[in-house]
């Protein structure tokens, strides 16, 4: 893992908050970039992300460069009032580039290179890469340094969005370098990777490759490989990052990231204390009815990764995408739904991709804040129209998420550990349990910190280890001080299998936790999409069951159908003090999971941000200077809220019951 002692965020790179997107003018002649720039004036966009894909522009043959269409842009923007996030370009590798080093293009696991094109078409292990690279970023900071609508930097695109796993003889040799770095000796790779099965240890680094062939792989190799991938990718960002500080050392710098349900393609949380903001591009998936839940799942793992502190919604789409099968337009209303909710979630920012819709390219059709209709079209109404509500909010900017008594441990090794090797079952998704939990938290208004493993979880009333597959016992300790000091902890199944090396915990499942909840389970008995499982209680069992056995814990629910009825599901043990720990041995659906966090909740006394009718999502931002209660009703009937203050979006005052109408958002500045 590559190591830079981190750097506090620095100021906001725009008063209040950031409202913008991506900025493409090399796409559009010099009339259209004008009344573009009109266009933001008018509609209060403060920030553009510039020249993400220009490195062809600025160099556009080996060592010749050319900033002055950047000038040009750059003044222009400047004498607008508009800030600028410059890209460092380097997603785009030019055709020249190309052309010359066709060997650092990144290979599939079968060896054959990427064509040339697209974007980050690169190993991220090529020296021949980093060089060009890192002079194309030292002329460009160089040129730029003091230009006065240069506020942040952002580090080419999505890092990993496409070229994360490499296997050229590169990264061949680079991932050697980074096991032997690990382990030290051939002796302990063999011991952590268990080599001795199938008598694969190795005699020497030499031996070692990248997970490539289809043959099934050892775990603890495949799980390295993922850590070793997000490791090269982060040299990366950081060795831009060095020059950047060098010649702009007060500028911010970031990338953009791509926070989901996890497991993504390089570990954010880990690279989160590298940046100075942490930034996230955030897409819905338009066929999802809850979509929104998604979204605020994002939101609030944004907020964990980066400590509770505001992070940047840097991407975010106005209308449809263009990668899916069908790409279906945002519903009226949900277009400031989803921005607000970003808000809500801890955002400083509400910013696109992209400002304007491009007419070629691979995504002439993706949505814009301007479409190719223009300004008469509904997106740009409802764009403009949450510019106005954007100002309105400013007095929100800095302030953070306040409130959560809940905490869901998130780690994207886990996510990675249960993909790489055999499993009880082998169509995991290990966000299944995650999700579910966390949607049904947000149906009763319970604001959570979805953390990472290793947070500091003092404060919380209650934390849930929903199907965290690989648990370090560092973290595991963590969790079980937490019950003993009192607090209430919910393990679900497939949580705490493994250690950091892939390695089961043997003894009873889950190892890890198996003394704190005082349950064991020796067998799974996994479930197909098909098949449910009832408990004695009345609840259902989905996806898994478990033979579980008891050693000091109470039996809440036992299995009463299936191949496991007659042994306990669900189990609770109490610590001294008011501590407990609860375990779920299979995923409940949704209306037993409710039943089930109704009496964990409740037991716990956790409180929801507000009492709202259903469909409204409630949560609080505070600072020193104000409360703000965001209620966004996704129902499609009107709802409402059981609280008082100023609608900051209309001045309406509310006293006690706030209305909040079908598909409407209401930002409550509390008295
Ligand atoms: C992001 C990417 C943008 C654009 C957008 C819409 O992932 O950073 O450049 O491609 O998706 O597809």
């Amino acid at each position: 893992m590559p190591t830079e002692s981190p750097r506090p965020v620095t100021a906001w790179p725009t008063p209040a908050l950031s409202f913008g997107g991506d900025y493409s003018p090399e796409q559009w002649p010099h009339e259209t970039v004008l009344e573009d720039l009109a266009l933001m004036r008018e509609i209060g966009v403060n920030l553009v992300t510039l020249g993400v894909f220009s490195w062809v522009k600025h160099e556009p043959r080996d060592g010749q460069f050319d900033f002055s269409w950047l000038d040009g842009m750059l003044d222009l923007l400047h004498e607008a009032g508009i800030r600028v996030d410059l890209a460092t370009p380097t997603a785009s590798v030019p055709m020249w580039l190309h052309r010359l080093h066709p060997e650092m293009l990144p290979q599939d696991e079968f060896g054959h290179p990427l064509a040339p094109g697209g974007r980050n078409g690169f190993c991220p292990s090529s020296p021949v890469y980093r060089d060009f690279s890192l002079r194309i970023v030292e002329a460009l900071a160089t040129h730029v340094a003091g230009h006065p609508a240069v506020v942040m930097w952002h580090v080419g695109n999505e890092l990993g969005g496409g070229n994360a796993r490499c296997h050229c003889p590169v990264s061949n040799d680079h991932f050697r370098r980074w096991v032997q770095q690990r382990y030290g000796s051939v002796d302990a790779l063999n011991e952590a990777w268990g080599m001795s099965f199938w008598g694969n240890s190795y005699s020497s680094f030499e031996e070692i490759t990248t997970p490539s062939s289809r043959t099934a792989h050892n775990p603890g190799q495949l799980l390295d490989y993922e850590r070793f991938s997000s490791d090269a990718l982060l040299d990366q960002y950081l060795a831009e990052k060095a020059v950047l500080r060098r010649h702009t050392p007060d500028l911010p710098v970031t990338t953009n990231f791509m926070v989901g349900l996890g497991p993504d393609v390089v570990d954010y949380a880990r690279w989160a204390p590298h940046m100075d903001i942490v930034a996230n591009d955030h897409y819905t998936y338009g066929p999802d009815p809850l979509r929104h839940q998604e979204l605020s799942f994002s939101g609030d793992r944004m907020r964990g990764i980066s400590a509770g502190g505001p992070w940047m919604l840097m991407e975010h789409a106005a209308g449809a995408a263009s990668w899916h099968a069908i790409n279906q337009a945002k519903k009226p209303g949900e277009l400031l739904r989803h921005a607000l909710a970003h808000v809500a979630r801890g955002s400083d920012s509400v910013m696109y991709f992209q400002w304007r819709a491009s007419k070629s390219g691979t995504e002439q059709f993706h949505s814009a804040m301007l479409p190719h209709a223009g300004r008469t079209s509904r997106i740009f109404g409802d764009i403009t129209a949450l510019g106005g509500h954007l100002a309105s909010l400013a007095e929100v900017a800095g302030s953070t998420v306040t409130g959560a008594q809940v905490a869901l441990l998130h780690d994207n090794e886990a996510g990675w550990a249960l993909k790489s090797g055999l499993k009880p079952t082998n169509q995991p998704v290990y966000a299944d349990t995650i999700r579910a939990i966390h949607g049904s938290l947000f149906e009763r208004a319970v604001t959570v910190d979805v953390l990472p493993a290793w947070s500091d979880l003092a404060g919380y009333k209650v934390v849930i280890v929903p199907g965290l597959f690989l648990v370090s016992a560092e973290n595991a300790r963590s969790v079980a001080d937490f019950a003993e000091a009192g607090g209430t902890v919910v393990v679900t199944w497939f949580s705490g299998i493994v250690d950091e090396r892939n390695t089961v915990i043997t003894g009873g499942y889950p190892g890890a936790f198996r003394d704190l909840l005082g349950a064991w389970s020796e067998e799974f008995y996994p479930l197909t999409p098909e098949e449910s499982v009832t408990l004695d209680n009345g609840w259902r069992g989905i996806r898994s069951s478990e033979l579980v056995h008891t050693d000091g814990a109470e039996v809440i629910a036992g299995y009463s159908s299936g191949d496991v009825a007659g042994y306990p599901a669900v189990t609770r043990r109490a610590l001294a003090g008011t501590g407990s720990a609860w375990y779920l041995s299979t995923d409940l659906d949704p209306a037993s999971l409710g039943e089930f966090l109704d009496r964990v909740l409740g037991e716990a006394g956790v409180t929801p941000a507000a009492r709202v009718s259903p469909g409204v999502e409630a949560v609080r931002r505070s600072s020193s200077t104000g409360s703000y209660l965001f209620l966004l009703n996704h129902a499609a009937t009107d709802g409402w809220a059981d609280a008082t203050g100023v609608d900051l979006l209309t001045g309406t005052r509310h006293e006690a019951r706030v209305p909040v109408p079908a598909g409407g958002v209401v930002v409550l500045r509390e008295e």
